[in-house]
C-alpha cells in the first residue's frame, strides 16, 4: 500500500524511499558493514539525518535480509538504564507484533521476568511496555534477561540505538563496558550506536581505556551531495505539476548550506504554499516568514547568554563562517573585546552547542537563527 502524502518534504519520521534523497553510498556503507560483521557508530551534527538513515537502512534491508530482525530505540527519552531496558523490551515486542499474529505467546515470558506489563497504546493500538521502578541491580539482570533472549533466537539481530551518548547520563556505572561485552558476546546481532554530541560519542569509541575503543566502524554522515538535492526538490515540485526554477532550488539549498532539516523545512514551507509558479521572491518571502515565525525563540536565546557572547555570536552570524575569532580585524571590525574573552566566548558557546566548528571554521548551530542574528 503507498501511503498518501501531503507533503512531500517530510519533517518527522520515514516513509519510503521516494521522499527520501540520496544516501546510496551511505546505505551501501552500512550494508556491508553489517553483512560483514562490523558494529558501527554513526555520528553528525544534529539534524543531518542520521535518525533518517537508519530507518532508510532497515526499510532497504528488510526487502533482501528477510530474516533479519530490525530494531530501532531511540534512548534520547532514557535517563537510567531500567528506561534503556523499557525502550529495548519494547523494540523487541513491537518487532514480534509485526512478525506473528499470536507473538504474545513468544514474549509474555520475558515481560513476565522483567516484572513488565504489556499495554496497547489507546490512539494507535501499538503494544506498550511498562516497568515499576527498579534498582539498578535488578536493572542489571533484566539486561541480561533481554540479551539473552535475542542470543537464543535462531534470527540475526540489527539493533540500531540512536542517541548513544544518552548511556553517559545513566546514574548506573559500567553500563557502556555492559553493553559492549553483550555486543562481543552475542554473534546474532549487530548494533548501530547513533548520536549527535560528537565530543561525547567521539570520546567513547575513540578513548583508550574507555570499553568501546576502536570497536566500531566510524561513519561521519555528511551533507548530502548537492547536486542530488536539487534534482530531488525539483522532482517533488515538478511532480505536482509546479513550476519552478532550477537555478532557483540550486541557490536556495545553498543559502540552508546543504544542510538537511533547514532545507527540508524551507521546501516543506514553500510547497504548502500551494502556489503554482514559484518565483524566487516567493521563495524570499517564506525565508523571511520562518525568520518571523521563530522570532520570539531567538530574543529568548538572547536571555540565556552574557552581551558579550550574544555579540561574538551575532559577528560569526554575519560572516557566515570564521577560521581565526582571535584575528584583530575580526575583532575590530565587531567591535569585540580582547582575545582571551573571544576564546571564553568561543568556548562557552561551543559548550552550549550554540555553535560548531567544522574544516572551514566556526558556524552558528542553528541555521535560522544564524540568519536571523546576520540580519539584525
Ligand atoms: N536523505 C534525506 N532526504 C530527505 N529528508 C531527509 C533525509 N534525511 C533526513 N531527512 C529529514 O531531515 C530532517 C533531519 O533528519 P533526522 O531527524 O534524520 O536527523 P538527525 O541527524 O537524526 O537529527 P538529530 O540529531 O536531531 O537526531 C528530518 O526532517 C528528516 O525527515
Ligand atoms: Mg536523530
Amino acid at each position: 500500500m503507498i501511503k498518501k502524502i501531503s507533503n512531500p518534504f517530510l519533517l518527522t519520521g520515514y516513509v519510503s524511499p521516494e521522499y527520501f534523497c540520496n544516501r546510496i553510498e551511505e546505505t551501501e556503507r552500512l550494508k556491508n558493514a553489517i553483512e560483514n560483521g562490523r558494529n558501527i557508530t554513526l555520528l553528525s551534527l544534529r539534524r543531518m539525518g542520521k535518525t533518517g538513515l537508519i530507518k532508510h537502512f532497515f526499510y532497504e534491508y528488510a526487502k533482501i535480509s528477510l530474516k533479519t530482525r530490525l530494531l530501532y530505540v531511540d534512548i534520547m527519552p532514557t535517563n537510567n538504564l531500567n528506561d534503556f531496558i523499557r525502550e529495548l523490551g519494547k523494540a523487541i515486542l513491537l518487532e514480534e507484533q509485526k512478525r506473528s499474529a499470536n507473538y504474545f505467546t513468544k514474549i509474555k515470558d520475558i515481560i513476565s521476568s522483567i516484572n513488565g506489563k504489556l499495554t496497547f497504546n489507546p490512539l494507535t493500538g501499538a503494544p506498550e511496555l511498562e516497568l515499576g521502578f527498579k534498582p539498578s541491580e535488578e536493572s542489571i539482570t533484566d539486561l541480561g534477561i533481554l540479551f539473552d533472549y535475542i542470543s537464543k533466537q535462531k534470527n540475526n539481530y540489527v539493533i540500531a540505538i540512536d542517541e548513544f551518548q544518552q548511556i553517559t547520563y545513566y546514574p548506573e556505572k559500567g553500563i557502556e563496558a555492559l553493553i559492549r561485552s553483550y555486543s562481543q558476546q552475542i554473534n546474532n546481532v549487530q548494533f548501530i550506536f547513533s548520536g549527535s554530541n560528537k565530543h561525547l560519542l567521539m570520546s567513547m569509541f575513540s578513548d583508550y581505556g574507555r570499553p568501546f575503543y576502536q570497536s566500531t566502524e566510524i561513519v561521519v554522515l555528511e551533507r548530502i551531495k548537492k547536486d542530488e538535492y536539487v534534482d530531488f526538490v525539483y522532482k517533488h515540485f515538478v511532480n505536482s505539476k509546479k513550476v519552478i526554477q532550477k537555478m532557483d532550488i540550486e541557490d536556495w539549498i545553498d543559502i540552508y548550506d546543504v544542510y538537511t532539516f533547514y532545507v527540508q523545512y524551507f521546501f516543506n514551507k514553500l510547497y504548502s504554499t500551494g502556489i503554482k509558479t514559484i518565483t524566487y521572491e516567493l521563495m524570499h518571502s517564506i525565508a523571511w516568514e520562518i525568520l518571523k515565525e521563530r522570532e520570539y525563540i531567538y530574543f529568548n536565546y538572547k536571555n540565556l547568554i552574557t552581551v558579550s557572547q550574544f555579540n561574538l555570536i551575532k559577528a560569526i552570524a554575519k560572516e557566515g563562517r570564521i577560521d581565526t575569532p582571535n584575528a584583530g580585524w575580526f575583532i575590530q571590525k565587531y567591535h569585540l573585546v580582547q582575545p582571551s574573552s573571544v576564546s571564553r566566548g568561543i568556548q562557552s558557546l561551543l559548550d552550549k552547542e550554540m555553535i560548531y566548528k567544522d574544516e572551514f571554521g566556526y558556524k552558528v548551530y542553528d541555521l535560522f537563527f544564524s540568519q536571523w542574528l546576520a540580519q539584525l
